[in-house]
């Protein structure tokens, strides 16, 4: 590996929208003037990827705010496969058709990138505290990286989070909070709590963990021979994760690695859709929903922090910002369990339904590739499926061969 360049001794982020600069402040990632979240801002600088690294955050290290990358810190996240779904191109007469699966990551769920970067970034800082606000993917993996580095973690939950989901980040012995009151509110008031006792709320939009969701894009731009995909299709609910997979291939083009970015479609649930419903307005600032109503919790957030940063950049790079109804969801669920082999969380599987309805309205080309980023795991949402229906045959032991010569 080539050195490093050295990274200014001063770190800023910048608002998006004000185009103004402010030296980072870990605790309060957020414009002193407009509100906005903060991305982190690069000098100009050429990069690379370092093809000849294993480990991803590594590979991306020139693109990522990181001096060096510490592998004590990592549970492996990241190099998740590049499936392609044949079963559901053929079916629906698609183009290529492929399923980045981020459910093979640690804790099973996209959010690990983010949180693997926030991580080497609140340890490299002396950070000994750590927090999200979260009831479900984002909990499990901040308390699973937390338990890796031996840092103190504190999960704030809405007051009515079952105990079930609370399990998978209970297992590593975070702090549990459930607090009482408006957890739109909650996401920031996290903030003012985190800055007087110390604790770096690595939350949905926070700059270091959008730069984590960067190495997805770069994972796909190296699965297609260092070409971008003509559409990713991805599930939105604060937009951290969308934010990041534009920022990625945006990287890839002002370093000349490619000519194009992909077509962006982010995909909201219909009973919780906020972004969806100001980009079918025109609108270029989110209006806040009063409560969100749908069977994909992951992405059911009425009030979404980078809300507007999406719609800003969807507009700038021609993409989409769609919605999709909980039966359209139920079924893309369904059809990517049964014709795939792939079992993913309906907030995921709102790709797949929100690529249906695109299907719809825009003609595809047959050369065309198209990405889906499948989020998270079905064994992470199990309460989804409680009112599945199945067929479910009995039998006893010297029935059984008669009830086989009947199926097959
Ligand atoms: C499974 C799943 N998919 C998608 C998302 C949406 O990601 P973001 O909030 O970064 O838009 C989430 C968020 O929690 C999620 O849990
Ligand atoms: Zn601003």
């Amino acid at each position: 590996m080539k050195p490093l360049r050295e990274r200014a001794k001063m770190e800023y982020l910048e608002c998006l929208f004000c185009q103004k600069k402010f030296p980072l402040n870990i605790f309060n990632p957020f414009c002193p003037d407009c509100g906005a979240p903060l991305l982190y801002f690069y000098p100009p600088q050429n990069k690379e990827l370092y093809l000849d690294k294993e480990n991803p955050l590594e590979r991306a290290l020139d693109f990522l705010p990181l001096n060096k990358v510490n592998l004590n810190l990592t549970l492996g996240e990241g190099n998740t496969p590049l499936i392609k779904l044949s079963g559901i191109m053929n079916q629906f007469n698609f183009p290529s058709l492929y399923a980045k699966n981020e459910t093979t990551n640690p804790t099973y769920s996209f959010k690990d990138r983010g949180t693997a970067v926030a991580l080497q970034k609140a340890v490299s800082l002396g950070i000994k505290n750590i927090g999200t606000v979260s009831t479900g993917n984002m909990a499990a993996s901040t308390s699973a990286f937390g338990a890796k580095a031996g840092l103190k973690t504190m999960i704030l939950l809405k007051e009515d989070t079952s105990r079930e989901k609370l399990l998978s980040s209970a297992i590593h012995s975070p702090t549990l909070i459930k607090v009482k009151g408006d957890y739109g509110k909650l996401f920031y008031k996290s903030f003012s709590v985190g800055k007087s006792h110390r604790i770096y709320f690595m939350n949905s939009v926070d700059p270091f963990r959008i730069e984590g969701y960067k190495i997805t894009g770069f994972e796909i731009f190296l699965h297609f021979n260092q070409k971008a995909p003509d559409y990713i299709v991805v599930p939105v609910s604060s937009g951290g994760h969308l934010i990041g997979l534009m920022r990625a291939f945006l990287d890839l083009k002002k370093q000349g690695l490619i000519q194009k970015t992909p077509t962006f479609v982010g995909v909201q649930a219909k009973g919780c859709s906020p972004i969806a419903q100001a980009f079918s307005s025109g609108y270029s600032r989110v209006k806040r929903i009063q409560k969100g109503r749908t069977i994909a919790h992951g992405i059911s957030n009425p009030d979404p922090p980078g809300g507007n940063i999406v719609l800003q950049m969807i507009k700038e790079n021609n993409g989409f910002i769609i919605d999709s109804t909980d039966k359209q969801i139920s079924s893309a669920q369904k059809s990517l369990a049964q014709k795939e082999g792939i079992f993913c969380q309906a907030s995921s599987a709102a790709a797949l339904a929100g690529l249906y309805k695109l299907s719809s309205k825009t003609q595809f080309k047959p050369e065309d590739r198209i990405v889906l980023i499948l989020t998270g795991s079905g064994l992470k949402a199990m309460e989804e499926l409680s009112s599945m229906t199945f067929p479910l045959h009995k039998t006893s032991l010297p029935q059984l061969e008669s009830l086989l010569n009947h199926h097959f």
